[in-house]
C-alpha cells in the first residue's frame, strides 16, 4: 500500500490517546502490555488497525510496518485470502476440541511445502512448538540434555530461556565454558542444568560438548540464522557439520523455523540451506498473524505420540488457526509470493547501502532479504558475543527516529526488519528516505554530543 506522504513527517507523534491507554494499562498489566517485549514505557504503542504494509496507532499515527507482528504477517495485514476463509470457518463455531478438516489439510501442506516433514502436530504458539519438539527429542532418544546456541531465542518456556539476551557478555561466562544463564528469575536451576549453551558457528565446540556429554544429549536446537541477533548467518558448511555431528552422536537435529519457516523458501531454512533436520518447529508465517504453530518431523520420531509422550492443548489445532494456516500456506506454496518479498528486501537493502555509502559509513546486512538486520560495520558478526560487541547505539537511534518519520522497525536492535507481500514500490522508496533522514539526525546528535 502506498505511503501517505502527509503521514510521514518529522513532527512529534501524537501520543495523547496512547498515554491515556498507557495509564489505564499500567494499573492492571505489568509494564502496561501483555509481553515484556512490547512494554516500551511511555512510548508503548497501543494499536488501532493495520492494512497491507501499514499500521495505525490509537492516536491515528500511520507507519510503514517493518515489524509485521514480529514476523508472522507475511502476506500483509488483513489479507482477504486468509481472513475470508477464517471468517467463514468462525461462523460455524470456533471451539470443539475435536479435529477439523483444516487441521489435516494444514499438516498436509506443511508436508508438501517442506518435503521432509512426514508428520506434525499443531500448537498455538512457537513457544509450545519448540517445547514439544525438545520433549519429542528427549522422548525418542531417552536422553535428557539439549544443546542450544547463545543468543538464540526459542520462546518463553523454561528450557528455552537459557543464555538468550545479556548485553553484558561477562554474564555468559567463559566462551569455552559458558554459564547456563537463566533469563530472569523463576527458572529452576535443575532446568537450566539440562540445557548446554554453546557459540553459534562453532562446530569445534559442539564436538567437544558431544565428546564430554554425548550420551546424555537428546538433541541440538538451532535457529537456522541467529534471528534474535539481527539474523547472523551460518558460515559456509556450518549446518552440514552440525548435521553430521548430530548423526555421529545419535542426537536429533531440531530446526527452530519459527522465524524462517515459510519465509526463506516454501520449505523454510531447511530448504534454503539444503539440510534435512529430524524435527522442526513452525509458527509465525504459517498463519499470517493468526496463532498457528506446529512441530513435526520424521514419522518414526513423531510416532512417540500418542502412546509414549504427552502433547495436548484445548486450543491445539484450533479452528481459527487451522483455517489461517491452510489459506496462508496455499498462498505461499508455489514460492512466487516469497520470491517477490525477497526482491523487495533486496531493493531496500540496496537503497540503505547507498545511503550509508554516501555518508562514508560501513554497513553489513545479515539474515535473508525477507527478514534482515544490519550493523554499521565492515563485517557481520559470527556469533552472539560478536554481535553484542558491535555498536548498537547508532542503530537504536536510527530505528527510534524512523518511528517519528512514519516507519516502524523494532526499536530493539536484536530484531530484524520483517517484510511482507504487501510492501510495495512506494514503501521501498519511502523506507529508504526515512532511513536516510533518521540516520542524518542520529549522526548529527552523535556529533553534537562529542
Ligand atoms: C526462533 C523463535 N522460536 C520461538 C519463538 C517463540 O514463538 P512465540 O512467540 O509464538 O511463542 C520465537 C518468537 O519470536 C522465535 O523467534
Amino acid at each position: 500500500m502506498a505511503a501517505d506522504p502527509a503521514a510521514a513527517t518529522t513532527a512529534p507523534l501524537r501520543r495523547d490517546v496512547q498515554l491515556a491507554a498507557y495509564r489505564r494499562a499500567i494499573a492492571v498489566m505489568p509494564g502496561g502490555a501483555d509481553s515484556n517485549f512490547r512494554a516500551w514505557g511511555e512510548d508503548t504503542i497501543y494499536i488501532d488497525r493495520g492494512r497491507g504494509s501499514h499500521i495505525w496507532d490509537l492516536d491515528g499515527n500511520e507507519y510503514i510496518d517493518l515489524r509485521m507482528g514480529y514476523g508472522p504477517v507475511i502476506l500483509g495485514h488483513a489479507d482477504p485470502r486468509v481472513d475470508e476463509h477464517v471468517h467463514a470457518r468462525m461462523r460455524q463455531g470456533v471451539s470443539f476440541s475435536l479435529t477439523s478438516e483444516d487441521e489435516i489439510r494444514a499438516v498436509e501442506l506443511i508436508r508438501e511445502l517442506t518435503g521432509w516433514v512426514e508428520m506434525a502436530r499443531l500448537t498455538v504458539s512457537g513457544t509450545e512448538a519448540t517445547m514439544h519438539a525438545m520433549r519429542t527429542a528427549r522422548a525418542y532418544t531417552g536422553r535428557t540434555k539439549i544443546v542450544k546456541f547463545e543468543g538464540q531465542y526459542h520462546g518463553v518456556h523454561d528450557y528455552a530461556l537459557i543464555s538468550v539476551v545479556p548485553n553484558d557478555i561477562s554474564l555468559l561466562g567463559d566462551r569455552d565454558n559458558p554459564v547456563r544463564l537463566a533469563w530472569g528469575r523463576g527458572i529452576p536451576p535443575a532446568v537450566a542444568d539440562t540445557v548446554i549453551p554453546i557459540s553459534y558457528n562453532d562446530t569445534a565446540m559442539l564436538r567437544r560438548v558431544f565428546e564430554a556429554e554425548g550420551e546424555d544429549i537428546a538433541g541440538v536446537i538451532i535457529e537456522p540464522v541467529l534471528g534474535n541477533a539481527q539474523g547472523i548467518m551460518p558460515r559456509e558448511g556450518f549446518h552440514q557439520e552440525v548435521r553430521a555431528l548430530t548423526r555421529e552422536y545419535g542426537a536429533l537435529l531440531i530446526f527452530d523455523e519459527v522465524k524462517t519457516g515459510f519465509r526463506f523458501a516454501p520449505g523454510g531454512a531447511a530448504e534454503y540451506f539444503g539440510i534435512e533436520p529430524d524435527l522442526a518447529s513452525y509458527a509465525k508465517a504459517m498463519g499470517n498473524g493468526y496463532p498457528a504453530a506446529a512441530f513435526g518431523g520424521k514419522a518414526e520420531i513423531m510416532a512417540v505420540m500418542p502412546r509414549h509422550m504427552s502433547h495436548g492443548g484445548t486450543y491445539a489445532g484450533n479452528r481459527v488457526a487451522a483455517a489461517a494456516a491452510v489459506a496462508t500456506l496455499e498462498a505461499l506454496k508455489d514460492g512466487t509470493v516469497l520470491a517477490g518479498i525477497a526482491e523487495t528486501g533486496r531493493r531496500i537493502q540496496a537503497g540503505l547501502a547507498d545511503v550509508a555509502a554516501r555518508r562514508g559509513l560501513p554497513i553489513s546486512f545479515m539474515g535473508h532479504p525477507t527478514m534482515f538486520g544490519m550493523v554499521f560495520a565492515e563485517d557481520a558478526p559470527a556469533d552472539y558475543r560478536g554481535w553484542a560487541a558491535t555498536d548498537h547505539d547508532l542503530y537504536d537511534a536510527v530505528a527510534v527516529g524512523m518511528h517519528r518519520r512514519g516507519a516502524m522497525p523494532e526499536p530493539d536492535s536484536r530484531e530484524p526488519w520483517f517484510l511482507s507481500a504487501a510492501h510495495d514500490d512506494a514503501d521501498v522508496a519511502r523506507i529508504v528516505e526515512i532511513f536516510a533522514d533518521s540516520l542524518d539526525a542520529a549522526l548529527e546528535a552523535r556529533a553534537a554530543a562529542r
